[in-house]
């Protein structure tokens, strides 16, 4: 499996409703941060997680990140 596709070198900031969500592993998405089936045959799973309450959040976009999905600075090192 080669490493994910980087989609940007910078998190995408959203202020997210309570709920469940799918975050792109692959960086294939059209809808990012958010998976769109696209990682169909790349070895790659979305991240699922919930927010439970509203928040504002940073969700990393380069696939690199060592906490999925949240942004951790690791695009600051690519
Ligand atoms: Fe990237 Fe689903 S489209 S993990």
């Amino acid at each position: 499996m080669s490493d994910a596709k980087i989609a940007d070198r910078q998190p995408e900031i959203l202020k997210l409703m309570p709920g469940t969500y799918w975050w792109c592993a692959c960086g294939h998405s059209k809808s990012q941060p958010f998976c769109d089936g696209s990682h169909d045959g790349t070895g790659f799973e979305p991240v699922r997680f919930e927010i439970k309450v509203s928040r504002n959040v940073a969700l990393c976009l380069c696939k690199r990140t060592g906490n999925p999905p949240f942004c951790d600075g690791t695009h600051s090192d690519l």
